[in-house]
């Protein structure tokens, strides 16, 4: 049991590292919190910084999550529960890193590593029409609530069992919280498209 904690924390802690405050910093010396759309993730990277970092960004957050399910599966002791409250853990970690007074990101990029690490074809499926959706209208913050939707209802439909369920669910409701301002502006019209230059308002 003490293990199967300190690998929850462990995860938490890794998740914490937000690759995208600390690349502004190294590359601008800016705080990337205070530009664009204000979130610490790889879409305000590539607003800010540009391509190149953005990729990094992506790539480093994803892993994030990957690393965390995999942290529970070795320490987890066999028990299913903990690789996915580590994945929870992580993603936990960058929408409120511990590092940077508790303000990181929205989560979905190390979304995508846990989910596609504990649950790959849901991920996938539902990562394939989140893609098709923002290459249509644009719009990233659209693209990821969908596929934050769209991976329980696929765990569902391939019979998936309840516990990666269930952490689905709660990775979800984290996502459409952190999305909040994204939501009020994608209803008025406002909400900023990739590729547009700036963001509308924070
Ligand atoms: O993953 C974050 C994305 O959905 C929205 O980012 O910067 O446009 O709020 P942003």
């Amino acid at each position: 049991m003490v293990l199967q904690i300190i690998a929850i924390i462990l995860s938490y802690l890794l998740g914490s590292i937000s690759f995208s405050v600390v690349l502004a910093k190294l590359l601008k010396g800016i705080d990337i919190r205070q530009h664009g759309s204000g979130n610490a993730g790889a879409t305000n990277t590539l607003r800010i910084l540009g391509k190149g970092p953005a990729v990094l960004v992506l790539a480093l957050d994803v892993l994030k999550g990957i690393a965390a399910v995999w942290i529970g599966v070795w320490m987890g002791g066999g028990e299913a529960w903990v690789p996915a409250l580590c994945g929870i853990g992580a993603i936990v970690g960058h929408n409120w890193p511990v590092y940077f007074h508790f303000r990181g990101g929205k989560g979905i990029a190390t979304t995508i590593g846990v989910m596609a690490t504990l649950s790959f074809l849901p991920a996938l499926y539902a990562g394939i029409i989140a893609i098709l959706l923002i290459v249509v209208t644009r719009y990233v913050s659209l693209g990821s609530l969908v596929f934050v939707a769209l991976t329980p209802v696929f765990l569902l439909i391939l019979g998936y069992a309840w516990p990666i369920f269930w952490t689905s669910l709660i990775i979800c409701l984290f996502a459409f919280w952190r999305h909040r301002s994204n939501i009020v502006k994608i209803l008025q019209g406002r909400e900023n498209k990739i590729g547009s230059g700036g963001p509308k308002g924070g």
